[in-house]
């Protein structure tokens, strides 16, 4: 067999964005020896992205607010899909975990009262979003990284990636990992695990997402026989750069709207006016005037329609674009300039001020910005318990983007940071209780072996009797001497296929007809998955880390395909043409994606009951 290192640990978590870094904290405070595995550096990851802020109902900027209004907004921003016990711990327990981070380090724009200052955004009836200016994601990865590497028991693996999770029966006991710079293999040997991989935005072609985002956790919780949960819902944030091409699809801030940015079409007209939903009408303003109160900060003025929740305005971004009133780049045009003073655009969104001037010569004090809808965030992920963040799978649990079922068919903006903050700590918390109750058990040799096998197989396929004796890391015959009957396919060209697919048949708007397509092409795509062959040796090998992903990342689209041809109604983020209205029977239920005797199968499974009086709070017209 080949050489691999062995770690011992009580709990892996895997992924160090703010979901892994804060299970990390939490399971070493309750005791833990930790094994903090990230693909990335440490620091680099998609929560920095959540730029414009972190809800939590603080009441700072208006006393009204409380953890019943932020549970009430973020179950009908879910369009009623969303876990009613999640959605609960969340909005009772973010203001703990924000409060926390403050005392940890993390420096919040301030109330002249000095008090963290709260901005508004989409969803979110009062200003909600604590904030550091548009940084506030990477303000919250420094301090939970600076909180994590003064912690003791935490060791930290950087850039290198779990492939494989081990079980004995039926519960989970460690991972095979390999390091991207040198490719040596490592077995984490666990008494838990902790999945907080992110999201799965690389299957798209237009996304926020950097590389590491190839839905890695999604794919090894199914594949260790876990549940999926909502995967038909993907979140298009309807603000993303789609000019110059380079840098299509980079997050522009929500918190552009949230300060009083507006939405205008080629024709100078402010549309989204027109795309009112009938649930948010008694708290939208109807007219440029009654917005312009809210501008101005009056009492009681109606929060503007560019602050309709993510779903409504990419869609009707796309519409606007669809129907011949688009941007010359195929967008639509946010001013901030006309709303508010250079200096103030300059102190709140700082970064949103840089991105534009660096990478579209943009001065977006003085000119609108061109946007339109970016892949951003998946809402459905690893189906886990509220209470615990138990997976499905005994000694698996899950948070952040990779686990799912708080924010149903949609996400609110701002509600993913506390989101991690507070499942992180609940999953740490549980992994190292499981890890202290149930001795650990070492992973099996032949089960390695097989693991070790799967991940090596790029390198194999197609040329054994070709390969030199001292594979892997000795002289390889030259790809050109590798014949097409050698089953050679090239990984780079399979993931464009993929995105190609995921963009025009899985994307923003969907048909029955389309996603049929889209499946088929899939399941082509996957059978070329055994063709791939990587080339050169393990150390810095790009190719063979994106044939592995790939596995993932084909998984991952598949069950999101599948779970959305099952779901006929249109229901937040998810919105078929062939069925465009609520269906009700529908919002009783979510989609459970599993594996199945024949192959992936998908489940319709009922919601948890919601308590009368929550029920009875959730349908209040304004609060
Ligand atoms: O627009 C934003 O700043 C993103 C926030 C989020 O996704 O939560």
């Amino acid at each position: 067999m080949e050489d691999f290192e062995t770690i011992e640990c009580d709990v892996l978590v895997v992924g160090a964005g703010g979901a892994g870094l804060r299970a990390a904290i939490a399971a070493s405070e309750y005791g833990a020896n930790v094994a903090l595995v990230s693909k990335s550096l440490l620091g680099k990851a998609h929560t920095v992205m959540a730029e414009g802020g972190v809800a939590a109902a603080l009441g700072n900027a208006d006393q009204r607010d409380n953890w019943k209004v932020h549970f009430r907004d973020t179950i009908r921003g879910s369009k009623n899909l969303a876990n009613w016990e999640m959605a609960k711990i969340h909005a009772e327990k973010s203001p703990e975990r924000v409060r926390e981070l403050e005392r940890w380090g993390a420096v919040f724009d301030r109330t002249d009262k000095g008090k963290i200052s709260q901005r508004n955004f989409g969803g979110h009836r009062y200003p909600r979003l604590a904030h550091v200016g548009d940084r506030t994601g990477l303000e919250i990865i420094r301090t939970l990284q600076d909180h994590a590497v003064h912690t003791d028991n935490i060791d930290i693996f950087m850039e290198c990636t779990v492939c494989d999770i081990l079980k004995s029966n039926d519960r989970t006991v460690g991972a095979l990992a390999y390091y991207r710079s040198s490719g040596k293999l490592v077995v984490f040997e666990a008494g838990s695990i902790v999945l907080a991989t992110g999201g799965i935005g690389k299957a798209y072609r237009v996304t926020s997402n950097s590389w590491e985002y190839t839905g890695d956790g999604h794919a090894l919780a199914y594949l260790a026989g876990a549940d999926l949960v909502d995967m038909e819902f993907v979140q298009f944030h309807p603000t993303g750069m789609v000019w110059p091409p380079s840098v299509k699809g980079t997050l522009v801030t929500e918190g552009v709207r949230g300060e009083g940015g507006i939405l205008v079409n080629s024709e100078d007209e402010r549309f989204m006016f027109n795309y009112i939903p009938e649930v948010f009408a008694a708290e939208t303003a109807k007219s440029e005037d009654e917005a312009n109160a809210w501008l101005r900060g009056e009492e009681g003025a109606m929060r503007p329609p560019e602050l309709l929740t993510r779903d409504v305005v990419a869609r009707a971004i796309m519409t606007e674009v669809k129907e011949g009133r688009g941007s010359p780049h195929g967008g639509a045009f946010l001013d901030i300039a006309s709303r508010q003073s250079p200096d103030y655009i300059k102190r709140k969104l700082p970064s949103m001020y840089h991105q534009f001037k660096e990478l579209a010569t943009l001065d977006i004090t003085k000119e609108p910005m061109e946007v339109g809808p970016t892949t951003h965030y998946m809402m459905g992920g690893i189906k886990v318990e509220a209470s615990t963040a138990a997976s499905t799978v005994l000694g698996l649990y899950a948070a952040g983007e990779a686990a799912a079922g708080m924010h149903g068919a949609n996400r609110l903006g701002g509600n993913s940071l506390s989101d991690l903050l507070v499942f992180g700590k609940i999953a740490g918390q549980s992994a190292t209780n499981f890890a202290q109750e149930n001795s650990k058990i070492a992973p099996h040799g032949e089960d390695i072996e097989k693991s070790i096998t799967k991940a090596l197989e790029p390198f194999e396929r197609g040329l054994p009797e070709r390969r030199m004796p001292n594979y892997p890391s000795g002289p390889r015959k030259s790809t050109h001497e590798l014949g097409k009957d050698g089953g050679e396919e090239n990984p780079y060209q399979i993931h464009q296929e993929l995105q190609e697919i995921m963009e025009s048949h899985v994307g923003i708007v969907r048909t029955g007809e389309e996603l049929e397509k889209g499946i088929q092409k899939l399941e082509e795509l996957k059978k070329k998955l055994p063709n791939m062959h990587s080339k050169g040796g393990r150390e810095y090998n790009p190719g063979w880390h994106l044939s592995l992903d790939l596995h993932n990342m084909i998984i991952t689209s598949l069950a999101l395909a599948r779970a959305a041809l099952e779901r006929t109604e249109s229901r937040g983020a998810h919105t078929r043409l062939d069925f465009p209205e609520y269906d009700d029977e529908l919002g009783k239920v979510n989609m459970v994606v599993r594996p199945g005797t024949g192959g992936m199968a998908v489940v319709r499974s009922p919601l948890p009951q919601m308590p009368a009086e929550l029920k009875e709070y959730v349908l209040k017209e304004a609060v």
